[in-house]
């Protein structure tokens, strides 16, 4: 491989973990294109490889390093060119292992932690020149600054749904958890930046936003008639933005669900009738050694205060299993409290002990067979509601916001208001169309449906 004349560097982004990553590395690629890069969905013809990494379980993290000794050979082959490869490790396990990469990596040229990509291009320029860079800094102020720089072709490719970082970090400190390690305290974004990004995606055609924040309903900051807001407020005024159709908002915790976002859901026939609020475990005793702050109890009277204001709302929810002293009789009152609630769609895990965090130091390990044994019960459960949940929505009308052409000829893929694939029999329609249908079928995963 050669580099020609004129010819901009290529760079390719892979992304693990969650949506705040998928947002981040959105604008990742949106400064090193500013900075003369090009995307590219071509591993091989990349000379700058970013991988995105999550830390929040073992597999996820250890994932990086098998990825890295893939990419170890390509870059050895390269690197007899004038085409050398430069890799970076970013995200969460840049942030929690910093300079260890280096370390047990060789072949990774920078690390890079999540508060940092404002200095993105800077990073690759020194690690291009030879430097190994290491930068972890917390500069979250700098970062939000500079996220809405993109262009309006940049933003359009952005599809028409859309993320929208509002808050970062975590103050909550659950036992089990390296978020508040990785991504730091929590900061919200000022309004006027998040309204003015808001707009220039909705005028590039984006017809749905979801707020991102690990606690996003902690997000608070100085509203337009000099009070401080709150998420629903915020909401609020999102809601006044022409053009924009749907709104939703991920991740929620349950001790900050107040009355105002709850109402919410009442007023704002854009926000979507869909709540992710995890609640991890069905046993007060292991709740309160999780430090979630809240009784199971306290979370019961949440999700009935907001299904008072918005009957058919869609729950969904994250679980884990074999927390340390988690006992038989706790995780039976795991699967009462899911029998209850019933859930729409749930995302469960086996505990996994993460260094540097409480729980790795709890006595009473829970034995992996067990924790084995658990998830699939639970799984088996959250599986059957989720199924159900789909084929109760069988002979109902929809507006479906449509995304994408189907697999097929004559289908539309698009989203219900609960967040499921709708499999539209149609090819009447573009994508970023609200679309009226009737659901006519459902699978586990994804309903069909036809154009009324
Ligand atoms: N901020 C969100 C969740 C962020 S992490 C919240 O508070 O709900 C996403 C999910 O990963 C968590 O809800 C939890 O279910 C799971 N998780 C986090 N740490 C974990 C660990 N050490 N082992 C297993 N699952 C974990
Ligand atoms: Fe992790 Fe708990 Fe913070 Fe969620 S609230 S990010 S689970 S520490
Ligand atoms: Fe993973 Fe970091 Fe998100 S640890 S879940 S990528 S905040």
């Amino acid at each position: 491989m050669t580099m020609h004349p004129g010819e901009r560097k290529k760079v390719f982004v892979k992304t693990y973990g969650c949506q705040m990553n998928v947002y981040d590395s959105g604008r990742m690629q949106d400064a090193l294109e500013n900075d003369g890069y090009q995307n590219t969905e071509v591993l091989e013809e990349a000379d700058l490889v970013l991988l995105n990494t999550c830390h929040i379980r073992e597999k996820a993290a250890e994932k990086v390093y098998s990825e890295i000794g893939r990419l170890k050979k390509l870059k050895e082959q390269r690197s007899a060119t004038n085409r050398p490869m430069t890799i970076g490790v970013t995200g969460c396990v840049a942030q929690a292992e910093g300079s260890e990469i280096l370390k047990r990596a060789p072949a990774v040229d920078l690390v890079a932690g999540p508060q940092t990509y404002h200095n993105l291009a800077g990073i690759v320029r020194r690690a291009e020149l030879g430097e190994r860079v290491v930068e972890t800094e917390f500069e979250i102020e700098e970062k939000f600054r500079q996220l809405a720089t993109a262009t309006p072709k940049q933003t359009r490719s952005r599809g028409v749904a859309a993320f929208l970082t509002v808050q970062e970090g975590c103050d909550k400190f659950c036992t089990f958890c390296v978020v508040p390690y990785t991504r730091g305290a929590e900061v919200s974004r000022p309004v006027s930046q998040i309204m003015d990004e808001a707009r220039k995606m909705v005028a590039a055609g984006v017809r749905e936003i979801t707020l991102l924040g690990q606690n996003v309903n902690a997000w608070h900051g100085l509203g337009a008639d000099g009070r401080e807001w709150r998420l629903g407020e915020l909401l609020r005024e999102l809601a006044t933005v022409d053009g924009l159709e749907r709104l939703r908002y991920t991740t929620s915790h349950p001790v900050d669900m107040d009355r105002g976002l709850i109402e919410a859901h009442r007023e704002l026939d854009c926000l979507m009738p869909y709540l992710h609020l995890p609640v991890q475990a069905g046993s007060d005793r292991i709740l309160k050694a999780m430090n979630r702050h809240h009784t199971i109890d306290d979370y019961r009277h949440v999700i009935g205060m907001v299904r008072e204001v918005r009957p058919d709302i869609a729950i969904s929810g994250d679980f884990i299993v074999g927390f340390p002293g988690e006992s038989d009789e706790d995780f039976e009152a795991t699967l009462d409290l899911v029998r209850e609630i019933g859930y729409a769609s749930a995302f469960s895990f086996k505990y996994s002990t993460r260094p540097g965090t409480p729980g790795a130091d709890m006595e009473n390990q829970v034995p992996e067979p067990v924790k084995g044994e658990r998830l699939q019960r639970l799984q088996a459960l959250l599986n059957e509601q989720q199924e159900a949940f789909n084929r109760d929505c069988i002979g109902q009308e929809m507006v479906i916001l449509l995304e994408k052409p189907g697999r097929k000829q004559d289908q539309l893929i698009g989203r219900s208001p609960y967040l499921q694939s709708v499999i539209v029999d149609s090819s009447l329609g573009v994508p970023g169309d609200m679309v009226h249908v009737r659901i006519t079928g459902a699978a586990p995963n994804s309903l069909s449906a036809k154009p009324v």
